[in-house]
């Protein structure tokens, strides 16, 4: 357990608007939300199938929801969990009115509030780097799925580039920074073999990793970063002009998915190219 030094209780002071995108945290929502469930159905279809009526998924540190609501209308049912009761409520709200049955609960992945063995999918999205013992969380996340069940993840890497994109220039940069808080500390991120070593530890086999970051190719669109915020350019814009989704470098953020209890992971679905498993 680590004293936190990033700032969580931005997700109760800013929690009310998650959906908003003129709030920083639809950054999430734009691309990324989009980009990240892209791949999991991807490595859903692989492990699971197609049919996922009446599969239990857990949504570990849920937001406002947005990804929550994806795994809902595929068919799961979806319980969220998120520490701040704003976000929850903004969450539940939101669920209400799209008429989407999803279960939120305030919690922490620290400990889960669920009994054991009870998920098919435990899925994290953007939390492990702001939680306070990763150890913990993830010994959770083992507790709490089936045998034979799928953890997804995505998280961010600890690396020159992910200092300089998450930490100077989204948080202490003036012209460019989004939050004038720290949501992150660049060494709470994980490095993805740090990651394997814990799950290895909590019986949880890794399938693969694979890089999470924006496919635009465009360098003008790092200006944008200077003109989000205000009137001038929605953080949903931003988010959906950086294109955000699956590509081949981890150096910034990856994402990936392991299996619970020892069972096998399934077979890479494609010869992964030199370097994008890069542990
Ligand atoms: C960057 S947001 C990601 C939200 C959502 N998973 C998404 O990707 O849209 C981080 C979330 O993690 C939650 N969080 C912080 N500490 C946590 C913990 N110990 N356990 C579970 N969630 C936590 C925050 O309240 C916040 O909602």
């Amino acid at each position: 357990m680590i004293g936190l030094v990033i700032d969580n209780d931005v997700y109760n002071r800013v929690g009310e608007s998650w959906w908003d995108e003129d709030n920083p945290l639809n950054l999430l929502h734009g691309s990324l939300t989009p980009g990240r469930f892209a791949y999991f159905r991807e490595v859903l279809g692989e492990t699971i199938g197609g049919d996922y009526r009446g599969l239990r998924a857990l949504d570990v540190g849920s937001g406002g929801g947005f990804l929550a609501e994806e795994f809902t209308r595929v068919g799961f049912r979806v319980t969220g969990i998120d520490p701040s009761s704003v976000s929850i409520d903004t969450a539940r709200r939101h669920a209400d009115r799209a008429d989407l049955d999803i279960e939120y609960r305030i919690g922490s992945g620290e400990r889960l509030p669920v009994p054991d063995s009870t998920f098919d999918v435990v899925y994290c999205c953007d939390v492990l780097e702001h939680v306070s013992d990763l150890g913990e969380v993830i010994a959770e996340t083992s507790r709490v799925l089936k045998p034979g069940g799928l953890y997804l993840f995505d998280t961010i890497n600890r690396t020159f580039v992910s200092k300089l994109v998450a930490i100077k220039l989204m948080q202490e940069w003036r012209m460019t920074r989004m939050f004038d808080t720290p949501i992150h500390d660049w060494s709470m991120c994980i490095r993805p073999a740090e990651l394997t070593a814990i799950l290895e530890r909590c019986d949880l086999r890794l399938g693969e990793i694979v890089g999470l970051g924006p496919r635009s190719r465009n360098p003008l669109r790092l200006l944008d970063l200077a003109r989000a915020g205000g009137t001038r350019l929605s953080y949903g814009e931003l988010s959906r002009r950086l294109d955000f989704g699956r590509i081949r470098s981890t150096s910034m953020s990856y994402m990936g998915y392991a299996v619970a209890n020892g069972e096998s992971p399934p077979r890479p679905r494609d010869g992964l190219p030199e370097g994008q498993n890069q542990l």
